[in-house]
């Protein structure tokens, strides 16, 4: 993840400091709030990828594309929860559903009937034998870690360069590298992301670039008896959005069948960006275990892992007692609050025929983004899967994480204050992050955008310029 906290936005000019003088003075409630919690939470919130500086926005509300911080400064918001939220906010059908839900309870910790429903549907639209719930995109890899670790006997995982899967231990590593720490480009070396980490997880978690199979071979032919699993998104979407080349992927799943390695894809942030299913369906690649979360949910805490029943059938071996299978468990698990919205998520809202004008959105985006990029002379192209897309700040095209590291990454930030500034979110937090587009937005919605990013590209220029000039 880009370090928000580190920047300065000093460093950017005149332009740029005089649109963060406009946000403090938009938004003094915000402000006081955050003085007053991060004496008592880290940083004033409780997701690290939140905070940004000055001080980051507290809100109260959200509704269809729009959200309210506590100043009552309205936004429309193309951030939609990381691009958990395709539905948008408090959608009609979710919020009919979940008020009747609360009545009838939100927790059991029993199964709920909506399991027969839905054993049938996800299995059908994800292309897997089987999956088990858990709460969040973390769990869900964990477990299918644990799962790959299980199948095989072997301890270690793969990992892509610059790639992120959740929070915790064993998969913290070189989410983010810095240049000084990654090592060589064509065999990066394991970087810890974090402080706290067990000190065995640089050997458990070995990495190779995004797009290049030379380097995973010979990662293979050296260590391919002790991999358990090698886990990938199938369209990088953590480090903007960066496209697998040609026949890349299917020369991994032979070389996972190879040697034998469970292959995983997170499809946490691709699975129903661009259809209703996964990247993996639309690339023509079977991974033989997936991760969900996000989208599936319709803003509800859910995610899943699944796929072979070889593989996920080690959670309940028929041939074992039970303490000798895979253990999945939590007590939020498959909670009836969950099961109703990925219910209603999937069979009445991400349907089929509402994509193809979210896509349509996305593309206009596109343009308007590139037009300005030509006008103001910035060195920056737009990636998009699907309903998302993210602005890559490089003149060339980007296949890997070493050259997201080596673009103009800073220059998001006046980018997204003068949106903030203007009433719109353009994108999740932080320049590797992108605008997700929700059956909610309208056209004008995306007008407003399109409008707003003349301005903002053009600040942006300004800073570029700005610090050129400085460093000379
Ligand atoms: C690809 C991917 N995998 C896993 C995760 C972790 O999901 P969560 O934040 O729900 O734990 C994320 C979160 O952004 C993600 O983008």
């Amino acid at each position: 993840m880009f370090e928000a906290y580190l920047v300065d936005w000093e460093d950017f000019g005149p332009d740029t400091v005089e649109e963060v003088r406009q946000y403090m003075n938009r938004t003094p409630r915000s402000r006081e709030i955050y003085e007053e919690v991060s004496e008592y939470i880290p940083l004033g919130v409780n997701s690290n990828q939140r905070y940004y500086k000055p001080y980051p926005l507290y809100f109260t509300r959200a509704k269809g594309s729009r959200i309210w911080d506590v100043d009552g400064n309205e936004y429309i918001d193309f951030n939609m929860g990381y691009g958990s939220l395709l539905v948008g906010h408090a959608h009609p059908l979710l919020v009919e559903a979940w008020k009747k839900q609360a009545e009838d309870g939100i927790l059991y910790t029993y199964p709920h009937e909506l399991l027969e429903e839905l054993a049938e549907l996800i299995p059908e639209i994800f292309d897997i034998d089987m999956f088990r719930f858990s709460n969040s995109g973390s769990e869900a890899t964990m477990f299918a870690s644990r799962l790959a670790r299980a199948y095989t006997g072997r301890d270690k995982i793969i990992k892509i360069e610059g790639s992120y899967h959740g929070t915790y231990d064993y998969m913290l590593v070189s989410s983010w590298p810095t240049r000084g720490l990654a090592g060589p480009r064509r065999m990066p070396v394991s970087v810890l992301d974090s402080l706290g980490l067990p000190e065995d997880t640089e050997e458990l978690v070995r990495i190779v670039p995004f797009n290049d199979l030379e380097p995973l071979k010979e990662l293979l032919e050296e260590e391919g008896d002790d991999v358990a699993g090698l886990i990938m998104e199938p369209i990088m979407m953590n480090a903007g959005i960066i496209y697998p080349k040609p026949n890349y992927l299917r020369e991994i799943r032979k070389l996972t069948k190879e040697y034998d390695i469970v292959l995983i894809f997170d499809e946490i942030k691709t699975g129903m960006r661009a259809h209703p299913g996964t990247a993996s369906q639309i690339l023509g690649v079977e991974p033989d275990l997936i991760t969900l979360a996000k989208a599936i949910g319709g803003g509800a805490t859910v995610s899943l892992v699944g796929g072979d029943e070889d593989i996920m059938s080690l959670i309940a071996p028929s041939d074992a007692p039970r303490y000798q299978g895979v253990i999945h468990a939590g007590t939020y698990n498959a909670n009836p609050f969950a099961l109703r919205s990925v219910y209603i998520t999937l069979t009445q809202i991400l349907t089929e025929d509402v994509y193809p004008q979210m896509i349509k959105y996305t593309k206009d985006l596109k343009k308007a983004y590139e037009e300005a990029f030509g006008k103001y002379g910035v060195d920056a192209y737009i990636e998009t899967f699907g309903v998302s897309g993210a602005i890559m700040f490089s003149k060339d095209k980007v296949w890997n994480f070493r050259q997201v590291l080596e673009s103009n990454l800073e220059i998001w930030y006046p980018l997204f204050f003068a949106m903030l500034n203007r009433g719109l979110i353009p994108m999740a937090t932080g320049p590797e992050e992108m605008w997700t587009v929700s059956v909610q937005h309208s056209e004008k919605d995306v007008e407003k955008y399109i409008e707003l990013i003349d301005v903002a590209v053009s600040l942006m220029a300004k800073a570029d310029q700005y610090i050129k000039e400085e460093e000379e």
